[in-house]
């Protein structure tokens, strides 16, 4: 070709990156692995091929682990963590900034191997992946400096079972390894089995940087190997991937007592509005959705435009597309690269191919053969259509219009998940107004695909539970201290006289709505002293009830709206009513306990004023990113939380759940003590008194083990708390797996509810962080 031609066809030419260096690092190795375990190599056994997507050629064999593998890593794991726990943050701090240092120093040895095994466009994996995986370390070297003066009495988890997909490979070890290791943690790191490289890569070096033997272990192999680790003896399971298998470990792990974090799935709403600066608008699509084969959980993937702008932005979006350069990810000028396996290729081509709705237009751009699907753009879809529901997981973007914002965040909210948004407008007024109503972990204003150590990444719905990044992210790897051991034991509470009568006693009411409501199956029990008296009659409540109850708090949603002043005045208010009443609570605590119940309840008005007090404190912060604009971390209501009281306390105990939770704005369905119920039954006229609006509040009465079971599983139940006995517990986590919603559970562990009944840890639970990126400026 000459110059000339060049001038005329005004093509790019191939600009590919270098693999000598990746190709010769797999070859020092004989293109074999086994897996790296107590800071060595194991001898490969078992082995699979990892391949290029983009040429179809293989680049190693690695070792599928077995359950003995994972053993060996969690031993080394264990062995290790007893003096990495120990080592001060700031030698930690040392050796996370030396990791920083080696990604930095390695960064392109691993963006080009990451483009390799994955497909995903050296552009991405070099100008954004690896910078962020440095910049993960650097950050978290932060922590684990700071943590032992800002975080006193907090101790690590112990050894930590990462589990992580494919998209992200080398991103993910980050998210996962930097905290764990900067709180003190072990790691037993399972990579995706289509991209394990950078992970091996990553392990090999961590050598380089001082981290001791057995602090870090990577294990390959497929789904079974993650299962392996999920089952074996760690203390957390950290896991991003798929909500199938997300529910699959929930459920493998409920009752275990293994902390749990998980990022799952996404289709995340694209919003544009007609004010919108489209060609902003439409960049940012294709860096969310096009230039990762659309391979990013949180990518706009579900585009809502107003009708006013949709044509000609589908029109702008057509030609934008068209333009788009797909083939092989080496290339510098590449914009699409190769999807990860020809398994994820027909997993694309069959949905896209299943579906008759709407019109699909594929970009006018050449497509090589093998592992490559076209940008395409799906439009005229309809709300419930599967395409609009399901993760496609490629390049495959799929619209919808809407004509208002209220239409628009009920367009964007019709999902099961629940991970990321963007919001496009010039009008941030109307920005800042929606951003709070969509159902998601983290908004961009403005953009999309923001990421940084700093703001907290992470899901509410089926999108998962927990947040990476910032302080936040580094908690779920801590532990109060002493909590291995059962905390205080609490003096034991005399079981009630045995002779409990089912039957039907008219004055037995549940609370709901704001009214005392007759049980709906017509049963009550007897309450007894502690001496043989029969105190009252409390009701049964079943499914129904708790069906009434959520329903109730659902209703009660514009609480979370009230400013936190005003729900401080309802709380003081709550206390006042109570203190007004304390010696008759104070007689009915030591008839029921046989123990004096003054202390319980001025504990519980001191309780109270502390969550009023809260109620307008518990900030959100403003991240500092390296942005030209601001990350605002606020905390949000988690929504409608069931909570299933303690009977250490009974008193005590329900008010220490109910005050932080509506506090912050949730609506609560309580259970009370099955052991000691009288005290939640005559806190109905209390609430009546103080304020409280209809539905915030609903106690139901009855058996933990029916109700925690209905409450878990129940849809529109955003989190369950369970303070009862350890098979409670257990059920709950099982339970939960349904929806994915939060749980926090004490495995039937006493506590005791003066000393350790309130605090941040309360105020965290009752809230989701949700993280609203608003870039500025030009
Ligand atoms: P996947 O869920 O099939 O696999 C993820 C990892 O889990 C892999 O390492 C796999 O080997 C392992 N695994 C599979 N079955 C397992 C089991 N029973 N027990 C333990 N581990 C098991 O997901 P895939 O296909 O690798 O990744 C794509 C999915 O991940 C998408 O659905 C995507 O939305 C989600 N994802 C979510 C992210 C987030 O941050 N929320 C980030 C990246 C991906």
């Amino acid at each position: 070709m000459t110059i000339r031609d060049i001038f005329q066809t005004m093509d790019y030419g191939p600009a590919p990156e270098g693999s000598a260096e990746a190709m010769d690092w797999l070859k020092a190795h004989d293109n074999r692995f086994g897996h790296w375990i107590d800071g060595g190599w194991t001898k490969p056994h078992q082995t699979f091929a990892t391949k290029n997507p983009a040429t179809g050629t293989e680049l190693a064999q690695v070792t599928q682990g077995t359950e003995a593998d994972v053993a060996a890593a969690v031993k080394a794991a264990t062995r290790a963590q007893a003096k990495w726990g120990r080592t001060p943050g700031h030698e930690r701090a040392r050796i996370l900034y030396a990791l920083a240092r080696l990604v930095q120093k390695h960064s392109r040895l691993f963006a080009v191997l990451e483009t390799l095994d994955n497909g995903k466009p050296i552009r991405e994996s070099r100008d954004i992946d690896v910078p962020l995986v440095a910049r993960h370390f650097y950050y978290h070297a932060g922590l684990a400096q700071l943590m032992d003066s800002e975080l006193p009495g907090m101790v690590p988890v112990g050894v930590c079972g990462a589990v992580i997909p494919w998209n992200f490979p080398l991103l993910m070890l980050a998210w996962k390894v930097a905290p764990a290791l900067a709180a003190g943690n072990t790691v037993v790191l399972k990579p995706a089995e289509y991209t394990p490289l950078t992970a091996l890569l990553f392990a090999e070096i961590s050598r380089e940087a001082g981290l001791p033997k057995g602090a870090l272990n990577v294990v390959t192999g497929d789904g079974a190997t993650g299962a392996a680790l999920v089952a074996a003896d760690v203390a957390k399971v950290a896991f991003t991937g798929s909500t199938e298998v997300g529910r699959r470990i929930r459920e493998a792990t409920a009752g275990s007592g293994k902390a749990l974090t998980l990022e799952l799935g996404g289709k995340s709403p694209y919003i544009v509005f007609d004010d919108a600066d489209l060609d902003s608008a439409i960049e940012g699509l294709v860096d969310a959705i096009w230039f990762n084969q659309g391979q990013v959980c949180c990518a706009g993937s579900r585009l809502l435009v107003q009708e006013g702008v949709a044509e000609r932005f589908h029109q702008k979006l057509k030609r934008r597309m068209d333009g788009l350069r797909i083939g092989d990810p080496l290339d510098k000028c590449i914009d699409v690269g190769a999807v990860v396996d020809p398994v994820q290729l027909a997993t694309i081509t069959a949905m896209v191919d299943g579906n008759t709705e709407g019109e699909t237009y594929r970009a006018a751009t050449p497509v090589p053969a093998g592992c490559f699907y076209p940008p395409t753009l799906i439009t005229g879809l309809s709300a419930s259509s599967r395409l609009m529901q399901e993760e496609i997981f490629g390049p495959v973007l799929v619209s919808m219009t809407f004509r208002t914002p209220e239409e628009a965040v009920a367009l964007a909210n019709n999902t099961r998940y629940g991970l990321a948004a963007s919001v496009w407008t010039e009008n941030l007024n109307l920005a800042l107004d929606i951003a709070p109503k969509i159902k998601a972990g983290v908004v961009w204003v403005n953009a999309t695909n923001l990421f940084d150590a700093a703001a907290g990444f992470g899901g509410v719905r089926e999108s998962g539970f927990g947040r990476e990044g910032g302080w936040e992210g580094l908690m779920a790897y801590l532990k109060p201290a002493g909590t291995a051991k059962p905390l205080k034991p609490v003096a034991a509470v005399p079981a009630p006289n045995e002779a409990v009568v089912e039957g039907i006693d008219r004055t037995a009411k549940l609370y709901i709505g704001g009214k005392q409501a007759r049980p709906d199956g017509g049963y009550s029990k007897a309450i007894w002293s502690a001496r043989g008296k029969l105190l009252g009659h409390v009701g049964i409540g079943n499914r129904k009830d708790i069906r009434n109850a959520v329903e109730a708090a659902h209703a009660a949603k514009g609480w979370g709206k009230a400013t936190g002043h005003n729900r401080a005045q309802v709380i003081y208010y709550i206390a006042e009513n109570l203190a007004a009443r304390s010696a008759e609570f104070a007689a009915r605590l030591r008839d029921m306990t046989g123990r004096s119940g003054e202390a319980e309840v001025a504990a519980s008005i001191q309780r109270l004023f502390t969550y009023a007090a809260w109620a307008d404190k518990f900030d959100g912060v403003a991240k500092s990113v390296p942005i030209r604009g601001v990350a605002l971390a606020m905390n949000e209501p988690v929504g409608v939380i069931g909570a299933l009281c303690p009977d250490e306390t009974p008193l005590l105990g329900l008010v220490s759940l109910m005050a932080p939770a509506i506090a912050m704005g949730n609506a609560v369905v309580l259970v009370p003590s099955e052991a000691f119920p009288l005290a939640a039954t005559d806190l109905y006229q209390v609430l009546d008194t103080s304020d409280v609006p209809g539905g915030v509040v609903n106690i139901v009465t009855g058996g933990h083990a029916e109700l925690a079971k209905t409450l878990a599983g129940h849809m529109d139940v955003d989190a369950v708390w369970s303070f009862s006995a350890a098979d409670v517990s257990g059920l709950v986590e099982k339970e939960a797996a349904s929806n994915l919603k939060r749980t926090w559970v004490n495995y039937g562990r006493a506590r005791d509810w003066t000393a350790e009944g309130e605090g941040r840890a309360f105020l965290r639970a009752a809230t989701e962080v949700k993280t609203i990126w608003v870039p500025y400026g030009e």
